[in-house]
């Protein structure tokens, strides 16, 4: 990472991004929405006067954790980066909200004010670019919320700061796109919420997604575990996907790896993997997320 709170720049379209955009499995008119409002950032916002219509190129996207928030956000970025006409290539470039948010007096204020008005601003000067801001709550605190005794006045102050360098950076960088995301909007300043030109919420999947879910996980797998891909089709993974409504797509994916270690049989060679297996993993993940919750109330 760079010292200047950039995790990674990357030359867009990126194959990586671009294969994102089918891996999140979503109600198509969400993913459409996005790629909407992405590119009228591209095709307007140059030619309209901002006191009537003020656009700040922030798309935010709110969802419980697992939601897919990230890679859809990193995918946007690749879909508009193909879609857009421009004379230069689009830069990718993803903030890492916490070092930004260093708890020494001054400093993060400091450090936003350098990331956003300095080599945000720079880049934005030669190129398009499409901004990740992760985790945006970290970033901009609702200032509402902060009491002065547990945090430091500095945190007030960078929410300040990225208001200011938002307003600043809307204003001469038409060609310039955040992409935010927050698994706790409720942390999130009203004053940023507000500048957000489209706020998305995704839900956890529905149980069309859950198919969609498990059966492209399998798939996966299946490449390197060919029987794995029969399970893929299998008439029993329409029950399982009922029985995974609830859980989010990071849990999903990650139960189908899980049902490989049941039986050590299995975690040898996964390509003995069966339903009963999967519906066990399903059954276990279901549990914990319900002992989660008895410990959340
Ligand atoms: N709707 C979905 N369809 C397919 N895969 C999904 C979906 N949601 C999440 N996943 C998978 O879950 C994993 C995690 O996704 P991602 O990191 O984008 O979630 P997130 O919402 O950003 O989570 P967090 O809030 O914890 O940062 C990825 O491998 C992604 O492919
Ligand atoms: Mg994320």
């Amino acid at each position: 990472m760079d010292t200047n709170g950039i995790l990674e720049k990357r030359q867009l379209p990126d194959e990586e991004f671009v294969a994102l955009w089918d891996a999140i499995i979503l109600d198509p008119s969400i993913k459409d929405r996005l790629l909407g409002q992405a590119i009228l950032n591209y095709t307007m916002r140059s030619k309209v006067n901002r006191a009537a219509v003020p656009l700040h190129g922030v798309i935010l996207l709110v969802g419980q954790p697992g939601t897919g928030k990230t890679s859809l956000a990193r995918a946007l970025a690749a879909q508009t980066s193909r879609l857009v006409r421009t004379a230069n290539q689009f830069l990718f470039v993803e903030v890492e909200p916490h070092a930004l948010a260093s708890s020494a007096l001054g400093r993060s204020q400091k450090a936003v004010t350098e990331l956003l008005g300095g080599t945000i601003a720079e880049i934005a000067a030669v190129q398009p670019c499409i901004v990740l801001l992760d985790e945006v709550e970290t970033l901009a605190a609702d200032r509402s919320k902060l009491s002065l005794e547990a945090n430091p006045i500095d945190v007030h102050r960078a929410t300040d700061a990225v208001l200011a360098q938002l307003d600043q950076l809307a204003g001469r960088y038409p060609n310039l796109l955040f992409l935010a995301t927050s698994n706790f909007p409720e942390a999130i300043d009203g004053a940023f919420l507000s500048r957000a030109d489209l706020v998305v919420t995704l839900d956890l999947p529905t149980p069309e997604a859950c198919y969609a879910i498990l059966a492209d996980t399998l798939r996966a797998m299946g490449q390197a575990f060919p029987k794995l891909d029969k399970l893929a089709k299998a008439s029993t993974l329409n029950e399982a996907a009922q029985k995974c409504v609830g859980l989010d797509g990071r849990r999903i994916r990650k139960l189908v790896a899980a049902a490989c270690t049941f039986d050590r049989e299995v975690a040898i060679d996964p390509n003995r993997l069966t339903m009963a297996h999967i519906m066990r993993a399903i059954e276990h993940e279901q549990q914990e997320l319900h002992k989660a919750k008895g410990n959340h109330q």
